[in-house]
């Protein structure tokens, strides 16, 4: 049942990527890079301006000079921009007023017939500000973190217990302070849109994990009827939760494509994406797990502040897994937060848990330590059958078995539970594990088949593919269901015109959509079959419906196979025609009673420099439970990208903030460091591929986020192990190791 990277494509899956080829090739096109319907000569370059000052106002511009450079259309300001009658999205800078709340906030647009036309005269615009004192100083202002307060009303922390009682149980305790740094997202392919008018009608090019959302966004802030509104991304370059939400540049660039009357052209570079289309926030935690001589945690404390932006709350929910993660008596969690002038945070690959189990499990590996356990037989101890946070039972768990295999993978009973000795050559090697963690969701969405009279068919869901393989379930899960050989099937999504499917993300696609696509495939195979029985020159005339079924193209019964006809033979026949359904699927009507979540264990090796103390992160192996796997190679490989992820969580990403001017000093790749082949070692990646029906009928809890959780904190313990060096700070370079 197990599946790993190197078990043989089980039948009736897709063993290569459905969209493969016209990557690799160059023929998918992604939003920037379409050049119609609209005629190409017209198009129309945007470039955004931004802020030099964190807070403060526009005083003035002057736009004369750069409106009489070469190739200038127009420039757009908060003074001459169109004011939008609908309700003012305050945390999106459209040019409708001339507040400043972050150093990089989006403040022109300049329009030209050439990115480089216009790119030149954003530099000869003449801005004066009025600034004011920005608030840049985050672990200096702790002490002012407040609750969240989302639509008016403030969100206490979690209580249960009573922890001060509890913890008198205590024999053991830790208590220490965890600390993650800002991240930015940087997909491979940067934001960008192309919008142009027909009429009243708006379509748009946009690189996004939410073509509904997108268009609904548009809708409200230009206040048009959803009708009128068309979004369209057959592929997304990465998204990772910056492309889950339209940003200004949407918006900017559909408000200009009117005012040219021409399509418009915006993408965002590389150094635009550290600020205006959001970031993970930095986390600080306080956590404190007291345990009895047994192991057994009696109570667990984990108090959070992060930063948020004056313009707007997002909270990165970093205590979440210390709510539920294990079993303790008593439980109290907090997330708070400090305003700054910084631009909105957002959504980032496994928001809440990549922080929330960095620093938890660095602080289990404290309290394993310290009570002399074996980290893995802590976790055992304190294993959660149920979800301690909800009192209710999980859907579906199996992470025993993860913790098994995986460390069986390993080889970690080789391990030297005592820091510090053991070496290769100049290097220090060290082993360390943690727990990954992230829930199951799943939304409402409504797919498209059609049978083709070829014997060919289409399966179309508003749906998008982020690099994820999307494509790829979507045409072998309708040829599952058709009885068709998957490669006869073909794939659209990324239109707002197909049926609407959620936001790519929060791991939800999956189990979302291949639902709906299996319904609507059974209704289509069971529209073929009534087609079959009423035709007198069919060979299934006057057979049940029900008594047919559907392989290799054929329509035949299921008491006799060798009685039936190609799907080809019979709708030839019949006009010709082909045979279309919709299908629809929701959550699962008794989700409320029980917890859906997928777990995994990660296991990792390190080599650090005794002397420079770099870190060479040589192995990772993770087994995940997250239910059925749906496709080898787009499932296993979004773990390991996950966990890729994890090791630069671990070593290498990190925003710096100038506290001074507010300004991400490294919003760069040179700077801005994640890791590259070199920094990655072996990966070893299996799951269990027990399936979830409780959560949905195809079993599958989706895969994208869970990759990146675990992993972080695995490198960390492993370099204490390594080193005896405990740094609680991500990321863990060089200079902390050598100071701690
Ligand atoms: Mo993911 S951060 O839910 O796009």
């Amino acid at each position: 049942m197990m599946q790993n990277q190197t078990s043989p494509t089980p039948k009736g899956q897709l063993e290569h990527r459905y969209d493969g080829i016209a990557k690799v090739t160059g023929k998918a096109k992604y939003a920037a890079e379409f050049t119609e319907p609209f005629a190409k000569k017209d198009l129309v370059y945007a470039y955004i301006v931004q802020s030099t000052i964190p807070s403060g106002s526009i005083a003035s511009i002057d736009q004369k000079e750069a409106e009489r450079a070469f190739g200038v259309i127009a420039v757009l300001t908060p003074f001459n921009a169109p004011q939008l009658t609908s309700a003012k999205p305050h945390n999106l800078s459209i040019l409708q007023d001339t507040d400043v709340h972050y150093n990089g906030q989006p403040i022109a647009v300049v329009l030209a017939t050439s990115l480089p036309f216009a790119r030149h005269a954003s530099r000869l615009l003449k801005i004066q500000y009025n600034p004011q004192p920005a608030k840049l100083n985050f672990m200096g202002r702790l002490d002012e973190a407040r609750l969240p307060r989302q639509g008016g009303k403030e969100q206490p922390g979690t209580v249960r217990g009573d922890l001060a009682a509890s913890m008198t149980k205590a024999t053991v305790t830790v208590d220490e302070t965890y600390i993650t740094p800002i991240q930015n997202h940087n997909p491979m392919e940067p934001h960008a849109t192309i919008a142009w008018w027909e009429g009243e009608k708006l379509n748009v090019y946009d690189a996004t994990q939410y073509i509904s959302g997108v268009k609904m966004s548009l809708s409200r802030i230009l206040n048009l009827p959803l009708e009128n509104v068309r979004v369209q991304c057959p592929y997304t370059g990465g998204g990772f939760g910056c492309k889950g939400t339209a940003w200004s540049h949407v918006v900017l660039a559909a408000m200009a494509a009117k005012i040219v009357q021409k399509p418009v052209k915006l993408v965002l570079e590389r150094d635009q994406m550290f600020g205006p289309v959001g970031a993970r926030p930095t986390t600080v935690n306080k956590i404190k797990i007291g345990a009895d001589a047994s192991g057994r945690i009696v109570g667990i404390q984990h108090d959070a502040v992060m930063h948020t932006s004056v313009m707007d709350e997002f909270v990165e929910r970093s205590a979440g897994p210390s709510r539920m993660l294990y079993n303790s008596e008593a439980n109290s969690a907090t997330e708070k937060m400090v305003e700054m002038n910084l631009g909105m945070g957002t959504y980032m690959r496994a928001p809440g848990e990549a922080p929330g189990t960095a620093v938890l499990e660095i602080a289990m590996d404290e309290l394993a330590h310290k009570l002399n356990m074996d980290p893995v037989q802590l976790r055992l101890v304190n294993y959660a059958e149920t979800d301690p946070s909800r009192n209710r039972p999980f859907s579906s768990k199996h992470l025993r078995e993860c913790y098994t295999q995986a460390a069986d993978r390993f080889g970690w009973s080789k391990r030297n539970s005592q820091p510090r000795q053991t070496s290769d050559g100049h290097k220090l090697i060290g082993y360390g594990m943690a727990t990954a963690t992230y829930p199951a969701n799943r939304s409402a969405a409504t797919a498209i088949v059609r049978i083709l009279p070829n014997g060919h068919a289409f399966v179309g869901c508003g749906t998008q593919d982020i690099g994820t393989g999307m494509y790829t379930i979507m045409a072998q899960t309708a040829a599952a269901a058709l009885g068709l050989d998957p490669t006869l099937v073909e794939a659209r999504l990324g239109d707002s015109m197909l049926p609407k499917a959620p936001v790519s993300g929060g791991s939800q696609s999956t189990a979302s959509v291949l639902p709906a696509v299996d319904v609507a495939a059974k209704q289509a195979k069971l529209k073929l079959s009534q087609l079959a029985v009423q035709d007198s020159r069919s060979p299934l005339f006057n057979a049940k419906d029900t008594d047919l079924d559907t392989k290799d193209g054929r329509v035949f019964l299921k008491s006799n196979p060798s009685t039936g006809e190609s799907f080809t033979a019979l709708l030839t026949r019949n006009g010709s025609q082909s045979i279309e359904a919709e299908g629809s699927a929701q959550p699962a009507a008794d989700r409320a009673s029980m917890t859906t979540q997928s777990f995994g264990a990660v296991f990792a090796e390190v080599a650090v420099d005794k002397d420079t103390h770099m870190v060479q992160v040589r192995r990772v192996v993770g087994t995940y439970d997250i239910g059925t796997l749906v496709n080898n190679k787009t499932g296993l490989n979004q773990l390991v990208g996950g966990i890729v992820w994890g090791v630069g969580f671990a070593l290498h990403e990190e925003t710096v903030i100038d506290p001074v001017y507010g300004r991400t000093v490294n919003e760069n790749f040179a700077d801005y460091h994640v890791p590259v082949n070199a920094d990655i070692g072996d990966i070893d990646v299996s799951v269990l591929n027990i399936p979830d029906t409780r959560f949905n009928p195809l079993g599958s809890r989706g895969i994208g986020e869970i990759g990146i959780t675990g992993t972080a904190a695995a490198v960390a313990n492993a370099i204490y192990n390594a080193t005896g060096k405990r740094v609680r700070n991500y990321p863990i370079t060089p200079d902390k190791i050598m100071q701690a």
